[in-house]
């Protein structure tokens, strides 16, 4: 782990606003019968005062958190196979039109975007450094390089297949430190009236919801419209459109092209007004944010205590990396929380990261039923809701906790 004296981006002066502790690596769930030991981090987070770039102060190795056996299946999720799959069709009829077009996806993970593009017969390459998420790609007739994406690969992609039209990556670029590197690449292999299309949780929603669960070791850094526009700027690129979406509780789709080639959208200078307007760069702000993590927490540590004291069985839905922050952070373990239901097979029968709490499948949850369960992937809230409507009919009642900790 390295300390980091300077912005990742700009080399810029770092300010830190925010420290949630010792931490384990976030989707590193523990096996109840091995005996390795467990990674751990000091999660601070600061904000560059020259281009606002807010980025966690401590970078974890990549191989550690990115490799064989990391859990995280994109296709776990209805609505988001659903929005990869509207994503795919807006590149196939908006940018994917000439002859014999290129799309490169950086994080493609189980495939959930590129098989869309695989089934029309369009050229395409994932680069996924992770092999077991990957291999589920490729057994659906995806064409994966399992590998880190940044200059290097870059560069040897383009002198295999030529430049791409279309270079994408969801929830992929906010989890790659060395991001110079990447840009340079992307700068590289991006053909002059491509476009890089990339869309991660956008910082404004986390500031205004107080979703500091969003904050974890692969979350590295936490993008506005402010802070990418400078960024793309000092590597020959432009923000050319962004675009609010609704999915993992609040993203933003940001689109850059080669400097000159695209006329930015009003939308850009828009959201960039609107961020000032938001105090994104406004230490006070930063600090206040801080002030409503360490609330939120003491919140719901204390309503598990109480709902504990009262003889209440209490459960966990959704065993998200997200969870592994405001577990340990305020050190809710499985006397307060029996159990973590969650779909992934990968997880079940293992431990969470830190805290040790059992995951077990979502069949196991009404079995029976318990008082209350605490919805981690309050992301996933509408889905997951349709489908436990018998734990409300059976008077249970979930707690959540953004944006503030409440019952419903
Ligand atoms: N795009 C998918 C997966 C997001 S999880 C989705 O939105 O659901 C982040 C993914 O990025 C992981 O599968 C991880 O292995 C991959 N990743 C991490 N570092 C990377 C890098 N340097 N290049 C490409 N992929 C990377
Ligand atoms: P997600 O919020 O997508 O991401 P992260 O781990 O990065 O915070 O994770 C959702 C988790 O919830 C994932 O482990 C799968 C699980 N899940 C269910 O158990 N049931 C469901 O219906 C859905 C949608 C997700
Ligand atoms: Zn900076």
């Amino acid at each position: 782990m390295d300390q980091q004296a300077s912005c990742r981006v700009c080399r810029g002066r770092l300010r830190e606003f925010l420290d949630l502790g010792r931490q384990p690596l976030s989707d590193a769930f523990v096996d109840p019968s091995g005996s390795g030991e467990e990674f751990f981090y000091d999660l601070v987070v600061a904000a560059c005062t020259d281009c606002t770039m807010v980025q966690l102060a401590n970078e974890v190795p990549r191989e550690r958190m990115f490799h064989e056996d990391y859990p995280y299946v994109s296709s776990g999720s209805a609505t988001m196979r659903e929005h990869f799959g509207r994503t795919a069709e807006q590149f196939v009829q908006r940018e994917l039109v000439g002859p014999d077009p290129f799309i490169v996806e950086l994080g493609c993970n189980d495939g959930v975007l590129l098989r869309h593009a695989a089934d029309a017969g369009i050229r395409h390459l994932g680069v996924e450094p992770s092999r077991g998420v990957a291999r589920v790609a490729q057994a659906s007739g995806v064409d994966v390089r399992v590998d880190f994406f940044e200059l290097r690969t870059a560069q040897e992609i383009e002198q295999e297949r030529g430049k791409a039209d279309v270079i994408f990556a969801a929830n992929t670029l906010c989890h790659i430190p060395y991001i110079d590197s990447v840009l340079e690449g992307v700068r590289s292999l991006l053909r002059g009236g491509g476009v890089f299309v990339f869309e991660d949780p956008y910082f404004v929603d986390i500031l205004e919801q107080t979703s500091y669960d969003q904050i974890y070791d692969e979350h590295f850094y936490f993008f506005t419209a402010t802070s990418v526009d400078n960024m793309a700027r000092r590597f020959g690129l432009a923000l050319v459109d962004v675009e609010r979406l609704p999915v993992h509780g609040g993203e933003v789709r940001y689109s850059l092209a080669h400097a000159g080639t695209r006329e930015p959208t009003p939308a850009v200078a828009a959201m960039i007004a609107e961020e000032r307007g938001a105090g994104i760069a406004d230490i006070g702000r930063l600090e206040r944010f801080a002030e409503a993590v360490r609330t939120n927490s003491t919140n719901l540590v204390g309503l598990l205590r109480e709902l504990d004291a009262a003889g209440k069985r209490v459960l966990g839905y959704g065993a998200t990396a997200k969870s592994a922050t405001v577990l340990n952070f305020a050190g809710v373990d499985s006397g307060l929380i029996e159990a973590i239901h969650d779909s992934t097979p990968a997880k079940q029968g293992r431990l969470t990261p830190g805290m040790h709490i059992p995951v077990r499948p979502p069949e196991a949850f009404p079995d029976p039923y318990p008082d209350y369960a605490v919805l981690f992937a309050w992301n996933h809230a509408a889905e997951i809701f349709g489908k436990e409507q018998g734990f409300r009919e059976s008077g249970g009642q979930w707690i959540l906790y953004v944006p503030d900790v409440h019952v419903v």
